[in-house]
């Protein structure tokens, strides 16, 4: 069981550094896109408080899971793994959480070109040109998507390639800030306009009576996605964590500013969805149920734009779209950091060329998912509803029963002096231990029949 410090492969220049990056892989669409789309689907803030409870109760006990793991190895998932595993047996987390990196990275940045393609949808909708805004606006034009996930992965590169400070730090610490500025923005503009009262308040006052099965599943889903859990992510990123820092109460910020950034998101949506309806655009399916899915922030939104009108009209359109794709970016950054890491420190591979030769891998699935986005539906069954979960049980697992958590509490005592008489962390332990395997089982046993049905 050999800890192995590798400073080479580079550290977070701050503590600040590390929050705001795993910030920024946590908040992404799941939150902005996702979140909203789960709250109008489910039937508002029942789902709110149930999701509430699965990110406190699973997900933030995984989280410090993972970057206990990351920052105790200092490696990759797979190579994390297999130094705590001599068996070798535990690689195999390691290696899901590689394939289910690069398979999400592939539907993420199909998703992620939408974004910026609604920037020039909307330029080309002001300047009258309606020929070239459906083009860009329309979801299943393969060629169009093609282009901007190509686009979106050069982005992705260029950050990746610049290393862990010097990259993925860098970018973060700037990025993030601006995302919740123009977030808080937008949000008060929208509380301005007629109608939003009626949405805050749909949002805002639970229906215990929608508390269903489904709604548990869909929550515990969209918890482990928005924290970026269960892929080995917050391995990587803690395998580049000082040893002085505190895990716990990192992860705890982390959790915090994750849960904070979807709810105001929701904040910003669904009161959009009932100020467009006050102004006459339907926000409700031939089912009577709020619009959801991909609808609700591709479709509803921008004819709210286009309502509002004028320049004012066109800089909230190319905001939203803006904000939408940067949180992006701080996520597929993470995203292709997991496989980037493996090659890297399995591989021997210089981080230039890793990247290369990983995202051209991934490129290649994202492109066939530009050209038939129903696949996007089978990628997030697949790898986000079984695949995360899945990932996570077996972390917990292998922390509780094959490594366990005694020697882990004795990694969190770097950072967190007293930890193993903390009863906080006493608490995780017994979580890590029985609850969590417990509650993702069933979550995950039920995912797994309901898609076979
Ligand atoms: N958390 C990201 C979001 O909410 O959009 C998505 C994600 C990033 C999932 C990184 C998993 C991951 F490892």
């Amino acid at each position: 069981m050999a800890t192995i410090e590798t400073p080479s492969r580079g550290t977070w220049n701050s503590k600040l550094g590390f929050i705001l990056a795993a910030a920024g892989s946590a908040v992404g669409l799941g939150n902005i896109w996702g979140y909203p789309t789960q709250v109008a689907d489910n039937g508002g803030a029942a789902f709110i408080l149930v999701y509430l409870v699965c990110c406190i109760l699973v997900g933030l006990p995984v989280m410090i899971a993972e970057i206990t793991i990351g920052r105790k190895t200092g490696k990759n998932p797979v190579g994390a793994f297999k130094s705590l595993d001599s068996s070798g047996f535990g690689a195999i987390i390691g290696y899901w959480g590689v394939l289910c990196g690069m398979m999400i990275l592939a539907f993420y940045l199909v998703i992620s070109g939408w974004t910026l393609a609604y920037v020039f949808e909307e330029i080309f909708k002001y300047s009258g040109n309606s020929e070239l805004s459906a083009w860009f606006g329309q979801l299943d034009n393969g060629p169009k998507n093609a282009i901007f996930t190509i686009v979106f992965m050069l982005f992705t590169i260029g950050i990746i390639n610049g290393g862990v400070s010097g990259g993925i730090e860098r970018a973060t610490k700037v990025l993030m800030p601006f995302l919740i500025f123009i977030l808080v923005a937008m949000i008060i503009y929208v509380f301005t306009l007629e109608g939003s009262a009626e949405g805050i308040r749909q949002y805002v006052l639970p229906d215990f009576s929608l508390i269903s099965g489904d709604l548990i599943l869909s929550a515990m889903g969209q918890a482990f996605f928005s924290l970026s859990l269960g892929m080995g992510a917050l391995i990587t990123y803690g395998s580049y964590l000082k040893k002085n820092q505190n895990v716990m109460e990192s992860a705890t910020y982390v959790t915090v500013v994750d849960i904070g950034i979807a709810f105001i998101a929701g904040l910003l949506v669904i009161p959009a969805m009932y100020v467009a309806l006050n102004q006459g655009i339907m926000i409700f399916g031939a089912d009577g149920d709020l619009i959801s899915s991909v609808a609700l922030v591709f479709t509803v939104l921008p004819q709210l734009f286009e309502n509002i009108g004028g320049p004012l009209g066109l800089f909230i359109s190319i905001s939203f779209f803006l904000l939408l794709g940067l949180a992006a970016l701080t996520s597929s950054i993470s995203l292709l950091e997991v496989p980037v890491s493996y090659v890297i420190d399995e591989h021997g591979i210089k981080r230039k060329k890793a990247s290369l030769i990983v995202g051209g891998i991934v490129l290649f699935f994202a492109l066939i998912i530009s050209f038939d986005i129903g696949l996007i539906d089978i990628f997030v069954n697949i790898f986000n509803e079984i695949g995360l979960p899945l990932g996570g049980l077996m972390t917990c697992i292998f922390l509780g029963w094959v490594w366990k958590t005694g020697n882990a509490i004795t990694e969190l005592e770097n950072g967190m002096p007293g930890a193993a008489n903390s009863s906080f962390v006493k608490l995780w332990a017994f979580f890590i231990m029985y609850i969590c395997p417990v509650l993702i089982s069933i979550v995950f046993i039920t995912t797994v029949l309901n898609l076979i049905r």
